[in-house]
């Protein structure tokens, strides 16, 4: 068993693609509430290590704990139930749909189980009233109440990761996968991004794991950092530790 004040352990993960191993011995640990920075060059394993946490890949060996419970071996769907939620270095919305429609498709146990019916038909509305008014809330408090009827595809690439992001909420998420979150964002929207997440956290109790390049946005909002490259952890700590670590500053010069 773990601590309970251990939201994601991950156990000695290995993952081989034939002789290619994209990841190697790999523990990592997000406690509750944490806000959890995993960087490393290209190549080094990152994505797949979200993809095993996430139940897209079963790892070759090793475990993943999350809320006390063993959840390697469970499909993506099942992960997501758990109240793990993923999302995409492209964000997967629905571009002709508005704001709300998008944040209201994604809850598990509804009828939108069959996702991409449930916005068409409008069953939802005497499902869960309650469920759009939660949308609506989110969506003012956190800047976005003036989107509310626009489609996807009129916003800026920010607002749509922002509402990526909240859309999780929706469906009793307990934790984030944020893959990039920040790349192809003006500074200052990422900040803004970033800032969401902090909130999240603070106000939500939300834990969060974040893949970013953007390392001079990402370390202002980590608490802790992992480094991989080549499948293996090559540091962790804090931003300032790992920042200062000669090894990551090498394996990010290509060293
Ligand atoms: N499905 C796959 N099949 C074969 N090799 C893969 C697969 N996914 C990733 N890899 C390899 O595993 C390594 C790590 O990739 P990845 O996890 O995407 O790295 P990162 O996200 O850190 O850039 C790379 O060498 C990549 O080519
Ligand atoms: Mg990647």
């Amino acid at each position: 068993m773990i601590g309970t004040n251990i939201t994601l352990e991950v156990k000695e993960v290995a993952k081989y693609f034939g002789g290619v191993r994209a990841l190697d011995g790999v523990s990592i640990k997000v406690p509750n509430k944490g806000i959890v920075g995993l960087i490393g060059p290209n190549g080094s394993g990152k994505t797949t290590l979200f993809n095993v946490i996430t139940g897209f890949y079963l790892p070759t060996k090793g475990e993943v704990w999350f809320k006390g419970e063993r959840i390697d071996g469970l499909n993506p769907n099942e992960v997501f139930l758990k109240g793990l939620v993923r999302t995409f270095q492209i964000p997967r919305l629905f571009k002709s749909l508005t704001v709300l429609e998008n944040v209201l498709v994604t809850p598990p146990r509804q009828i939108g189980e069959k996702v991409l019916y449930s916005p068409i038909t409008s069953k939802w509305v005497n499902q869960e009233e309650s469920l759009v008014e939660k949308a609506v809330n989110l969506l003012h408090r956190f800047g976005l109440g003036n989107f509310i009827h626009s489609r996807i595809s009129e916003l800026s690439a920010a607002h749509i990761k922002m509402i990526e992001t909240l859309r999780g909420l929706i469906t009793n998420a307990y934790m984030y996968l944020l893959d990039e979150p920040a790349a192809g964002v003006a500074y200052n929207t990422a900040r803004e991004l970033f800032t969401m997440v902090k909130r999240l956290r603070d106000e939500e109790g939300l834990a969060f794991l974040i893949i970013e390049h953007r390392l001079e946005v990402l370390m202002d909002f980590v608490d802790y950092v992992y480094v991989l490259h080549n499948g293996k952890l090559l540091a962790e700590g804090t931003p300032r530790e790992v920042m200062n670590n000669p090894k990551v500053i090498q394996a990010y010069l290509g060293g």
